[in-house]
């Protein structure tokens, strides 16, 4: 059979033969003393909380299942608005809010409107997976710029000036980010913005990890620098709802027809029980629970990172965000005698039973001397990993 050059392009995520293989070890080790623990998650370990999950039924049994307008329900695009104008301090009218599915539709979306064959997007190395591959998918071209640690693993208004090219349509950000947990310094957000506005191109910013930030200079949105800001968003991190496939973006007022057409052909709309459902994350009791939660994450940030630390697996930077560490593994690595991140997730997976994540999916740059550990895993787990982890490099 004969596929499409497209389809051809789009590289397999490496990390799933990790998770593979430590799902198969898992079945091996469950009962004996050191079960698995998994430090390669990348959603949170809570589910959707009562109110929600409520609403989500009653939607259900009122029968509330016909597609919606694809550019969402109204009063869900309505809440949203409320939302950033009580949590964040900015005014985004309703009418450019698209509710989608998940905020990997909406990165479709966005790739799709914006971008043409052979256009260039400017990311930061390393940086989630799929981003390359949305703008490969819409026929463009990712260029992924190595970042240092003294950047926070972000883009600098200095490189992005320096690679912007003839090709180059507009910088895909995330803040913060997937892998490292950490944000764009509020300063230099403001100075890629500007950068990227006086050469007429687009600031498109992944914020699906804002709602878990840890640190209020870094717990803005980045929509405040301006209307030409297209950010995305989701229900799946903060508000835990995963496989309920639901987000959204928001877009300037000229793209929003253009992203309407799109999604009316492309997915018709997001489903419609899980928009129903998403009602009640903005009831106080959610809120209050989704704090709770993100509070907890803070905890477990605040114990794993500086044992990783003090375990020689080095974390540069700490996390503003999320629930990720982007540690560098070299000099532990070489003390169990292996060399590079992919080896080292592997051993560390046969000799303490921890599942983690090299780098590799996520850039070239650096990526084969970092793995990422996920701390969306309970505190008592994480006690155990690190009891592990003395045990094993110590
Ligand atoms: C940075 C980033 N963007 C987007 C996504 C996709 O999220 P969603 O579940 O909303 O499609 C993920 C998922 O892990 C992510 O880490």
């Amino acid at each position: 059979m004969k596929f499409s050059t497209r389809a051809e392009r789009i590289e397999p995520f490496y990390v799933m033969e990790v998770a593979k293989a430590a799902q198969a070890m898992a079945r091996e080790v469950a009962g004996t003393r050191e079960p698995m623990i998994f430090l390669n998650i990348g959603e949170p370990d809570f589910t959707a909380p009562p109110l929600v999950q409520q609403a989500a039924e009653r939607a259900i049994r009122d029968g509330l299942t016909q597609y919606t307008n694809a550019l969402g329900l109204e009063p869900l695009r309505e809440r949203i608005s409320d939302w950033y104008a009580t949590r964040f301090g900015v005014d985004v009218p309703a009418r450019r809010i698209v509710i989608t599915a998940g905020a990997s539709a909406a990165l479709q979306l966005a790739c799709l409107a914006l971008i043409d064959a052979g256009d260039e997007v400017l990311m930061p190395d390393p940086s989630y997976p799929c981003n390359r591959h949305f703008v490969s998918a819409a026929e463009g071209k990712a260029v992924l710029i190595p970042t240092t640690a003294e950047e926070r693993f972000q883009l600098s208004a200095a490189k992005v000036e320096a690679a912007w090219g003839e090709k180059t349509r507009g910088v895909l950000l995330a803040s913060p980010s997937n892998p490292t947990g950490t944000s764009i310094a509020p300063d230099e957000l403001r100075a890629i913005h500007q950068v990227v506005r006086a050469k007429g191109g687009l600031t498109i910013i992944d914020e699906i990890y804002l709602g878990l930030s840890y640190e209020e200079q870094y717990s803005h949105s980045a929509l405040a620098l301006g209307d030409d800001i297209i950010s995305i968003n989701s229900f799946s991190k903060y508000f835990n709802m995963t496989g309920w496939r639901l987000g959204w973006m928001v877009v300037p007022d000229a793209m929003v027809p253009v992203v309407e057409r799109l999604a009316q052909n492309l997915f018709i709309c997001a489903s419609t029980i899980s928009q129903h459902a998403a009602l009640a994350c903005f009831e106080a009791e959610s809120i209050a629970e989704y704090e709770r939660r993100r509070a907890e994450f803070k905890a477990r940030r605040d114990y794993f990172i500086p044992e990783l630390n003090k375990l020689g697996l080095s974390v540069p930077v700490m996390p503003d965000g999320a629930f990720y560490a982007w540690a560098d593994c070299t000099q532990v690595a070489h003390r169990l005698g292996v060399d590079g991140s992919w080896d080292f997730a592997f051993e560390l997976m046969r000799r303490a039973h921890l599942a983690i994540t090299p780098g590799r999916d996520f850039g070239t740059a650096d990526t084969a001397r970092h793995v990422r550990f996920s701390t969306a895993n309970s505190m008592a787990q994480l006690h155990e990993a690190v009891s592990r982890l003395q045990r094993l490099i110590g």
